[in-house]
């Protein structure tokens, strides 16, 4: 295929599904292991006092230092490199001159772009000491996104990923998110297909070898309902009650799948957890 056709090709977001080859595997795992690079920088910086501004400014200059695009800066107006969100916040929380503080848990996720291809994860921080439910809600985050993940290989359908990691959750009395999902990506930011995170078994498409998509589950300790906010981007929960989110972007392979943004160092589950 000429260098041409690819770019074209794969420029668009289109309803059909995109069935990548070996190059796209390597793609992705350059731009997978990137990102989960850069949250891995992160973490000695993430500490009480700490504002978001500052840790969006060293996730932009490792991004640009290593070669690569910041996927989010300019993106439908976005105009940082991380999304930051603490607590009640869902998703795409704004870096700003707010402060972290000791017991805050929060969520950064980190879209990278190298050589066209799309590398996007996020994992849960804790800041100092943080309190046993949030701890808790942290560990049902995880395991909800690796029982998600655990499904994935050619012949399993959407729904059933959705619906594990919905029963799952709501089996530890919390709740899914309903609003925001996870993508198709590879040359494009956001792809079809939508990787709902509640569902049917038996239904939604049939994974195919050679898909790309994101799991990104967000797991709220009270009710599901979220506002956005009138900046136009943060997502909280209407009640109030703290959230938690993580993410992977992940291949389907022959007999299963392939996770590109794994912590290299191990990093990805925090130390939170383990508390
Ligand atoms: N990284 C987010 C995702 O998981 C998207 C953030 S878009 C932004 O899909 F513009 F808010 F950064
Ligand atoms: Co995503
Ligand atoms: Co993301």
């Amino acid at each position: 295929m000429s260098l041409d056709n690819d770019v074209i090709e794969a420029d668009f977001r289109t309803e059909t599904i995109k069935l990548h080859g070996p190059e796209g595997f390597e793609g992705m795992r350059r731009a997978g292991r990137l990102a989960a690079e850069c949250l891995d920088m992160l973490i000695p910086y993430v500490v009480p006092g700490v504002t978001t501004e500052r840790l969006d400014t060293l996730a932009r200059e490792f991004v640009l230092d290593h070669g690569a695009l910041p996927a989010c800066l300019f993106y439908r107006g976005y105009s940082h490199t991380v999304c930051i969100s603490p607590n009640h916040v869902v998703c795409h929380g704004i870096p700003g001159d707010r402060t972290l503080r000791e017991g805050d848990i929060a969520n950064i996720d980190v879209t990278v772009i190298v050589d066209g291809w799309h590398g996007d994860t996020s994992r849960m921080y804790g800041v100092g000491e943080v309190a046993p439910r949030a701890r808790r809600l942290v560990e049902i985050t995880y395991e909800a996104l690796n029982r998600g993940l655990a499904l994935v290989k050619p012949g399993v359908r959407l729904g059933d990923i959705g619906h594990a990691i919905q029963s799952y959750v709501e089996s530890m009395r919390c709740s899914v998110v309903k609003d925001f999902c996870g993508h198709g990506l590879g040359k494009v930011f956001h792809d079809s297909p939508n990787v709902l995170h509640f569902g049917h078994p038996g239904t939604g498409e049939v994974l195919k070898e050679g898909m790309f998509f994101t799991i990104e589950p967000m797991v709220n300790l009270g009710k599901h309902q979220v506002k956005v906010l009138n900046d136009g981007w943060t997502a909280v929960t209407r009640d109030k009650s703290l959230s938690a989110q993580c993410e992977h972007s992940v291949g389907v392979t022959a007999d299963g799948y392939e996770v590109f943004t794994a912590s290299p160092a191990g990093l990805f589950q925090p130390a939170i957890l383990g508390a």
